[in-house]
């Protein structure tokens, strides 16, 4: 049976938070684990929303903490699905801090977390493939496949001969000469 399709914004999430004290540490700056709280809380309403399953954490990486999080800032945060596997949904998430008063508002973080959608035992279920549609969602969409072989590799599910995609940036010449017999194969 083919597999349903839904487009990457149909997943998209923003959720907003207000730093208050109780989310900062010592230097009044947000504290990671908080922000990384949020990441987890919005990225997994995002894969709900593409599987309409319940959807667990597999992982989280890639986390960047560019610039600090001052207390009083608004934080808004974004969230949709790149690419879907079998279970498996890599989502993306965008981090911004707004200072309301001065209306200075940056770019501060940005991560990739895997959620697994289950049914009612916990077992891992299909969910719909990914239709990209902007360029941003495309190029998204076509390295999440790198990412997710390098998260496999690291999490030992995966031989590392087996992560062709990865290998490419690393062996680019080996990728040249697989795909040129693949050609002359096809011929
Ligand atoms: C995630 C979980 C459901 C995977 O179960 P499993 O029995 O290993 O199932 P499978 O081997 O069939 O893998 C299922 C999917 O998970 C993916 N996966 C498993 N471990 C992963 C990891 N560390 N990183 C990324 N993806 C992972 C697999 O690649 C597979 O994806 P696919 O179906 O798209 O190909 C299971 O490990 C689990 O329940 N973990 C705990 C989750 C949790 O408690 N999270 C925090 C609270 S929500």
């Amino acid at each position: 049976m083919q597999k349903k399709k839904k487009f990457s914004r149909e997943s998209l999430v923003t959720m907003t938070e207000l730093v208050l004290p109780n989310d900062t540490n010592t230097l009044n700056n947000l504290m990671g684990g908080r922000l990384m709280h949020w990441m987890d809380i919005v990225s997994a309403i995002a894969a709900q929303k593409h599987s309409n399953r319940i959807v667990v954490t597999a992982s989280a990486d890639s986390i960047s903490f560019g610039n600090p999080i001052q207390l009083g800032n608004v934080v808004t945060l974004r969230a949709h699905v790149t690419r879907a596997f079998n279970s498996s949904m890599e989502v993306h998430i965008m981090v911004s801090a707004e200072d309301i008063p001065s209306g200075k508002k940056v770019d501060t973080n940005r991560a990739f977390f895997t959620f697994v959608a289950v049914d009612q035992s916990g077992r891992p279920i299909d969910v719909p493939e990914v239709v990209p549609e902007t360029e941003e969602e495309k190029e998204l969409y076509a390295s999440a496949l790198r990412r997710r072989q390098l998260r496999l590799v690291l999490a030992k599910r995966m031989k590392p001969e087996e992560a062709t995609e990865l290998r490419s940036i690393f062996y680019p010449d080996e990728a040249l000469a697989t795909a040129e017999a693949d050609t002359k194969a096809k011929k």
